[in-house]
């Protein structure tokens, strides 16, 4: 489906997800910060509203343990592509994918308040859409191996973007808020989640839209 240039609300963006009797999976890439959890959100309680069950199967939760990450002197850098459990997640996508609707497929979520997943945090069952979201959906393997076979097991794969500006300041406010100094901060934000975040920009023109936050709504293109 071509889409125009239009900005659309959520429960237009719903309406938009194709009605299947198959689970339909649809990804929502895009970097840190863009907002990628609350449309998740946002439209599986707009789907519900229109008689769609819908649950959200954020990536978030393959993130390694901090004893592993500590273990690989990687901790620094968590949320790295590398400082996530890809094959975990790629297995349990699958997994998404064949179970027949109505067979519970428990998923992990990530806790912001402990700093790690919890596992079986979300158990999928009857819902027929389910939203992926995550920062590296639609990553090549030569940008990081272990993600390339997402996408593939994806229906669509939309992309949500937002200005680099927009990004620092959640991101500094996220830091902040989980307990580091506004130094500290600010070292997270330049020195991995912005390099992230570029990362995942190369992989912006592979997704099948492009959505921006304007207002209340989505300017889709
Ligand atoms: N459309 C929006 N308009 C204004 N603020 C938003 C919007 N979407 C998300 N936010 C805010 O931005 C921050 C990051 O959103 P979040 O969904 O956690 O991003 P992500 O999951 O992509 O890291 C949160 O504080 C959230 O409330
Ligand atoms: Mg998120």
């Amino acid at each position: 489906m071509t889409w125009a240039n239009e900005v659309l609300s959520v429960g237009e963006l719903a309406q938009r997800i194709p009605v299947r009797h198959e689970r339909f999976l649809l990804g929502i890439a895009g970097p840190p910060g863009a907002g990628k959890s609350t449309l998740a959100q946002r439209l599986r309680v707009e789907l519900c509203r229109s008689g769609r069950p819908a649950a959200v199967a954020p990536m978030d939760g393959y993130h390694l343990r901090n004893e592993v990450l500590r273990a690989r002197n990687a901790l620094a850098r968590k949320g790295e592509p590398d400082t996530f459990d890809a094959g975990g997640f790629v297995a349990d996508l699958r997994l998404l994918r064949e179970a027949p609707v109505g067979a519970p497929v428990p998923w992990p979520l990530f806790d912001r308040a402990i700093d790690e997943p919890t596992d079986g945090g979300v158990v999928v069952c009857d819902e027929r859409v389910v939203v992926i979201e995550g920062n590296y959906l639609l990553l090549t393997p030569t940008e990081a191996p272990g993600w390339a076979d997402v996408r593939g097991l994806l229906d669509a794969c939309w992309y949500l973007d937002a200005p680099r500006q927009v990004l620092t300041e959640r991101l500094m406010d996220r830091h902040t808020a989980g307990g580091r100094t506004p130094d500290q901060a600010q070292e997270k934000v330049l020195g991995s989640d912005l390099r992230n975040a570029d990362l995942i920009a190369a992989s912006r023109n592979r997704a099948d839209h492009v959505l921006t936050a304007v207002g209340d709504g989505y300017r889709v293109t």
